[in-house]
């Protein structure tokens, strides 16, 4: 975010980001405003979907189901004034997962939603220190402004003291619940008028000299005026002004009120994500920087979709372009393999549809189908050996043994579980003893996830059982020492998908014991995946 050269205008244009939210804040709703604004859908809920034999597995599959909206996909592109939005899903089940924080690897701003009546809620917390690793730029979406909410400094202290984030008001609300009339736009003086007859109707914007202006008296009952201008003053004095560097730098966040379902305050915080930006960010890989404006195309696979028709088995890989101008048929290096890859049907997420990308650039996502050989972190460049790094894979929290209900599909099961295993769905174990399988989520509600997925994707019921480990950690270290608690512990001992040694145990003693008698062995609960 520092001094860097100008970037070609069309990477410059460029908006790459997801939106964080507790469910219900009404994150679906919002997405399908952003569409709608976009120009990508006609209306709410007027696009018909295609094939109902999806399952919701992301929100935009979700919208996809519940509101007719072909999506499809984790990616969606739109555009917007003269700004491509890329805008990325986040999994929308409670339980955090690995995959949330993979996504947020591969985007450059999160915006945030709240629900005006709750504040910040747990999920959020979560996301946003996700965030926070990163120092990503939050933008702040205060949403059901039409219903009653609570005191705006009330929220805005909430989010400055939980967070511990700078706020400061990019709008601010006139009324609340019944009596909202909309929002005073303070970084354009603009008054923004909600109609509650037409909910997919833009708000009336009237240009406001500042806020004094008389014309407001025209539009604002002399009650709420009052209070907007005495909460105004307050807010002056108590709450720091907009500084595009703090927020850029992810210390401050503006913050707009608004109510998705009303399509209002949706348009003023689009205008924001594009003014404001961040347009495509360098990407860290081991061995350097890579600066979006660099001429050669990079990028890295952040998310594997496996089984996105169950018809078909393909599986997508979804690539965030460091740098570069992509084109389709382009031949690229995969740099854990060493081996050429002609990405000749590549799929650009446009809302409408899965289109073929004919091109892309710095910043974008692209899907690329494959057959297994592109993995999360790996990377796709013109022949430089990056790693980009950043992508952990987290020790699974919870373990359970997996078996197939028909013990003579020992085998279907293993490839479904590879599958998972690669799409980043589950960690999978392969104890050195014994058959059968361990595997290993985030969140308990993964483990129904998966046997609902291996249900219905393989045909294969299978169930769940308590195992007799509890966490997991990867081996590395000296050789020598390494083999020799693999041979005095073989019961610990598993490979995980890749075929790295992994220790698992239930007891924290047993991993200090491992640290003690083995000061050459490392054991980590988290490995880079590339
Ligand atoms: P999520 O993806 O974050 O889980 O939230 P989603 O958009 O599905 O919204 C959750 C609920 O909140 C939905 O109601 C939605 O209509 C409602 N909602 C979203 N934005 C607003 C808003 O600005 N004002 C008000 N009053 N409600 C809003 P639901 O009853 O669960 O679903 P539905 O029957 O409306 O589809």
């Amino acid at each position: 975010m520092s001094n860097r050269a100008p970037l070609p205008p069309e990477i410059a244009r460029r908006r790459t980001f997801a939106i964080i939210s507790h469910p219900d804040a009404g994150k679906t709703t919002l997405t399908e405003k952003f569409l709608l604004f976009g120009g990508a859908i006609q209306m709410a809920g007027q696009v018909r979907a295609k094939g109902d034999a999806r399952r919701t597995r992301s929100d935009f599959m979700k919208l996809e189901q519940e509101r007719g909206i072909s999506v499809s996909a984790s990616a969606m592109s739109f555009d917007f004034r003269q700004y491509r939005f890329n805008l990325v899903d986040t999994p929308g089940h409670s339980d955090f997962s690995e995959d949330t924080y993979r996504t947020l690897t591969a985007v450059d701003a999160a915006i945030m939603v709240i629900d005006g009546a709750k504040g910040v809620e747990s999920q959020t917390r979560k996301l946003f220190e996700v965030c926070r690793l990163r120092d990503l730029p939050i933008l702040t979406f205060c949403n059901k402004m039409d219903r009653e909410s609570r005191d705006v400094f009330e929220i805005i202290d909430e989010i400055q003291e939980n967070l511990a984030i700078d706020v400061t008001p990019a709008s601010w609300p006139i009324g609340v619940g019944r009596e909202f009339v909309g929002a005073y736009d303070l970084l354009h003086d603009r008054l923004e008028i909600m109609d509650r007859a037409d909910r997919n109707k833009v708000a009336e914007s009237i240009k406001i000299s500042g806020v004094d202006d008389p014309k407001l008296a025209e539009h604002i009952p002399a009650n709420l005026l009052q209070k907007f201008h005495d909460e105004l003053e307050m807010a002056r004095e108590l709450l720091p002004a907009f500084d595009r560097a703090a927020f850029l730098n992810g210390s401050m966040t503006p913050i707009w009120f608004g109510s998705a379902i009303n399509s209002f305050g949706v348009k003023e915080l689009m205008d924001g994500i594009g003014e404001y930006g961040p347009e495509p960010q360098p990407q860290t890989a081991a061995e350097r920087q890579i600066d979006a404006s660099e001429t050669p195309v990079t990028g890295f696979v952040f998310k594997v979709q496996a089984n996105m028709d169950p018809k078909h088995r393909d599986r997508v890989a979804f690539v965030r372009l460091a740098s570069g101008h992509f084109e389709r048929g382009m031949k690229l290096h995969h740099v854990r393999t060493k081996k050429p890859m002609t990405v000749a049907s590549p799929v650009l997420f446009l809302a409408a549809d899965r289109e073929l990308a004919e091109e892309a650039w710095a910043g974008d996502i692209i899907g690329i189908p494959n057959h297994g050989q592109l993995r999360i972190g790996d990377a796709l460049t013109e022949g430089e050996n990056l790693r980009f790094t950043g992508i952990p894979s987290f020790a699974p929290e919870l373990l359970q043994t997996v078996r197939a209900m028909d013990p003579m599909k020992a085998k279907h099961l293993e490839k479904a579980l590879t599958q998972f295993a690669e799409e980043g769905a589950a960690k999978v174990f392969k104890p050195m003893i014994g058959s059968g399988y361990i595997v290993g989520v985030v969140g308990a509600l993964q483990f129904d996830v998966l046997a609902s997925r291996i249900e219905q994707e393989y045909s294969l019921p299978v169930r769940f059982e308590g195992s007799n480990f509890t966490s997991a950690r990867w081996i590395s270290g000296d050789k020598a020492e390494v083999e020799k608690l693999v041979n005095v512990n073989k019961g610990h001992i598993a490979h995980d998908s890749d075929g790295d040694l992994v220790f698992l145990t239930r007891l924290q003693w047993d991993i200090d014991r491992v640290v003690r008698d083995y000061p050459g062995v490392k054991l980590t609960a988290t490995k880079e995946m590339m």
